[in-house]
């Protein structure tokens, strides 16, 4: 399945329009200081109002799929009071014109946007409390759209939105400690279990699972101890994560230096039930980049060492385990010598794709469906209206060709969503990286007309879809 992703707070706008309540996102965006060059997502690109412009565009590229998110704020404006039906009639009408193009939708019902009042009454993530409220949530889209949604994700990136919001305070909600992370990760877990569990009853027939972002961990060198320590980070930023989803188990090592440090996640013996209750239909994977690592030994300190930003979701940085065990730190981040970079600093690494899809096959035995892959870059609008990406197509040339590898060695792949359909707000970086096949005319503070103009980048992957991809081997050959 050809497809393209995106998520509410990114696209949507209409921020508080037809009951929505507020998100810990627009929140956020309204401290100063909080958001990159103080943007927000109250207009975003405004697909709220635009989306059957945005799926006449999809129609047109010959779309097979499309991934979105639930604004949960949208559903149950305060969390878990009142379902606002609104909220439901707008998703339903996305869905139906999904249908209508022959366009399989992919919905996610948690892509980071909270309702702010569970935050404010509950704490969120730390409060079991926030585990009804989404089982509460997610019946209402199971109720009402599960007979027309097949695929569903539950969590997307905690591996992100956890770290981010809990340790390094890049997200809300702005915390920076160790064991209030572990313990807000934990009721995630349970969360994302109980959604299956619930899943299973009301809608039998589709299939359901989280979207990680999984990136492999690779040694500097053959040193066993460089070795060593990639095994340390690959455990404490991918196992850890990955084993509780598929085997409903933590792993015992990442557990054990947790405990020693008084910081593990309290465990009861009714989760342990929840956990191990359910296995997810598939794997949803989001490839960026992984990580390069070597040995904390002193002596091997040299030039190549690197301090990750804070803000990289994708490799936590090495700081964040010298609290986690004695041999302080288990591992240490470096530049990779082999990769070049997008103009974002994020590693291009392609063969990675083919290792990680590899790596998670053998370890978990699902199939995967990636739900985002993509390059950040500031796109020109040229006089004439057109964006020359080609920079764009050859990152995502590379990586579909090592898809097509890994589907060769046996992996399982349901289907490939780029990251992302149209251009839309940064996380991290406001509207200025743009990961679009659409341009959206529009820049950090001021809205503009949003005319969509699709990219040099729209027009290939038009004709990779039409193709099945045959044209990506004849590029090859
Ligand atoms: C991922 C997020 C997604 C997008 C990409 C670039 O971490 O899932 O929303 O911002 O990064």
């Amino acid at each position: 399945m050809w497809g393209a992703a995106s998520a509410a707070y990114q696209i949507e706008g209409a921020w508080r329009e037809d009951g929505k309540g507020p998100s810990i996102w627009d929140d956020f965006a309204r401290i100063d200081g909080k958001t990159f060059e103080g943007t927000n997502g109250d207009v975003a690109v405004d697909h709220y109002h635009l989306f059957l412009e945005d799926v006449a565009l999809m129609k047109k590229m010959g779309l097979k799929a499309y991934r979105f998110s639930v604004a949960w704020s949208r559903i149950i404006p305060d969390g878990d009071g009142e379902i606002n039906p609104l909220g439901l009639d707008f998703y339903e009408k996305l869905v139906d014109a999904l249908i209508e193009n022959n366009i399989e939708p992919v919905l996610t019902l948690y892509h980071w946007d909270l309702p702010a009042s569970l935050q404010e009454r509950y704490g969120g993530w730390e409060s079991r409390k926030t585990i009804d409220a989404f089982v509460k949530y997610c019946r209402a889209l199971y109720e009402r759209l599960g007979n027309k949604v097949q695929y569903w994700v539950t969590m997307n990136e905690q591996n992100v939105f956890i770290p981010l919001g809990y340790r390094w305070a890049a997200h809300p909600p702005a915390v920076t400690d160790l064991k209030r992370m572990y313990a807000a990760n934990h009721i995630v877990n349970l969360a994302n279990a109980a959604a299956i569990k619930l899943f299973r009853e009301l809608v039998p027939q589709g299939k359901i699972g989280p979207s990680y972002g999984y990136g492999p961990i690779y040694p500097l060198t053959a040193d066993p101890s460089d070795v060593l320590a990639a095994e340390n980070a690959e455990a404490f930023n991918n196992e850890w994560w990955l084993s509780v989803y598929c085997t409903g188990k933590y792993p015992k090592f990442v557990m054990k230096q947790l405990k020693n440090l008084g910081i593990a996640p309290e465990v009861s013996p009714e989760d342990e039930v929840l956990l191990q209750s359910v296995r997810p239909d598939f794997l949803g994977i989001n490839y960026y980049h992984g990580g390069t690592v070597k040995t904390n030994r002193l002596e091997k300190k040299d030039d190549t060492e690197k301090q990750f930003s804070k803000t990289d979701p994708y490799l936590m940085q090495p700081k964040s385990q010298q609290a986690l065990t004695p041999e302080t730190p288990m591992f240490n981040g470096v530049e990779n010598p082999y990769l070049t970079k997008t103009d974002w600093g994020w590693e291009i690494d392609p063969v990675g794709f083919r290792i990680a899809l590899r790596r998670i096959q053998s370890r978990y035995d699902l199939p995967i469906f990636i739900t985002e892959n993509g390059l950040g870059a500031a796109d020109l609008l040229t006089p004439d209206k057109h964006i020359h990406d080609s920079y764009r197509i050859a990152y995502l040339e590379e990586h579909l060709l090592e898809l097509e590898k890994a589907i060769t060695d046996g992996v399982e792949i349901i289907g490939y969503c780029a990251w992302s359909f149209t251009d839309l707000l940064s996380w991290l970086n406001g509207y200025k990286k743009r990961y679009g096949f659409v341009y959206v005319d529009r820049d950090e503070h001021d809205e503009k007309n949003l005319a969509r103009i699709p990219k040099d980048s729209f027009y290939w992957y038009q004709k990779i879809i039409a193709t099945n991809g045959e044209l990506l081997q004849e590029a090859e050959s």
